[in-house]
């Protein structure tokens, strides 16, 4: 197996988007200094989405404003005016968003595929000018199966990474928003993925327990770098059924004991979400964070 893996922490941004309770800036900026201690050093820290539509990241501004230095913080911008933001707070690092299906990209951006590509191309011409030596990631969503549109072929889903891709950015992420895939699917996409697998991130959530296996074959495919969220916190407010993200403590686990080094404490990560999970009334969602805090008591 590979040695060195990416873990790209979601937690703070799609672990608290779909929430019913906001969570306060405070404890926000607490959970996310509480990752980066835990040694996570890449963390997608918030949205500069409408707050009218995710009103959970309305203080995406005055989080980013106490974010602590050391760690690579990035931020989803679906548009000109959220990346104007963006860029007033100081980030230089962002993610666009689209899917293969275009019935989840009307209701998640209120835009086809087509059109989020072109608003993408602005994004990206802007960003890379403000920002030369920025970072930008694309996110492929409903890339096996959508809430509306039900499976999605491969091929339209290369498709779309493939178009990202070409707009220049650094990353696609290959997002399984549903959690509905299993192996077989992702060996499926990575026959027709025109993409080297050091340009691809996959984002699998957990809601039919398969997110774990589906990294150990994307590994196996040669991919490095994987999205997860503390605690298992998430899911999609445009996406009925998300359930949760692969929880980054089931992730770690499972790294560490196929012998692939994270630098990750795992003791202080299942302890990291705990405060936001109190005020959100959750329970973990994650096995492996249960089994660490259990051997702790
Ligand atoms: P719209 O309503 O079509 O926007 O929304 P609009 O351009 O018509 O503007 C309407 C109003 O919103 C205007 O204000 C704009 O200024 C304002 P008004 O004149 O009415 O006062 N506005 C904004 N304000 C702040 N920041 C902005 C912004 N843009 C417009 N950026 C829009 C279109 C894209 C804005 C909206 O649909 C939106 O924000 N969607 C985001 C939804 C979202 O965050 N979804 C979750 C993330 S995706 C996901 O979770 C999947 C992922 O995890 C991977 C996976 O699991 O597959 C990434
Ligand atoms: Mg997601």
């Amino acid at each position: 197996m590979a040695q060195m893996v990416r873990i790209i922490e979601v937690g703070p941004r799609d672990g608290l988007q779909n929430e019913k309770l906001t969570v306060p800036t405070g404890l926000k900026a607490r959970f996310v200094a509480l990752l980066a201690e835990a040694g996570l050093q890449e963390i997608e820290a918030t949205s500069f989405v409408s707050p009218k539509w995710v009103p959970q990241l309305g203080d995406a501004a005055e989080l980013w404003a106490q974010l602590p230095a050391g760690t690579l913080f990035s931020a989803l911008v679906p548009n000109l005016k959220g990346l104007e933001r963006a860029l007033e707070c100081g980030v230089d690092r962002i993610a666009v968003f689209t899917a293969a299906s275009d019935a989840f990209t009307h209701k998640n951006i209120n835009m086809s595929i087509e059109e989020s590509l072109a608003v993408f191309g602005e994004i990206l011409t802007v960003f890379r000018s403000a920002r030369p030596s920025g970072w930008a990631r694309g996110y492929v969503s409903t890339a096996f199966e959508c809430p509306y549109a039900g499976r999605i072929d491969p091929e339209a889903t290369a498709g779309v990474v493939g178009r990202l891709a070409a707009l220049g950015v650094d990353e696609v992420s290959i997002g399984d928003t549903i959690g509905a895939a299993a192996p077989k699917e992702v060996r499926a996409l990575h026959e027709v993925l025109g993409v080297e697998p050091s340009k691809v991130a996959w984002h699998f959530h957990d809601t039919r327990g398969t997110a774990v296996a589906n990294v150990a074959q994307a590994i196996e495919l040669g991919y490095r770098a994987f999205d997860a969220s503390a605690g298992g916190l998430g899911g999609c407010p445009y996406a009925p059924g998300a359930g949760g993200n692969l929880a980054t403590e089931d992730l770690v686990y499972f790294l560490e004991r196929s012998g692939i080094a994270t630098g990750i404490d795992q003791h202080r990560l299942a302890r990291a979400s705990l405060e936001v999970l109190r005020h959100l009334g959750r329970e973990p969602r994650s096995k492996a964070q249960s089994a660490i805090l259990a051997s702790c008591e």
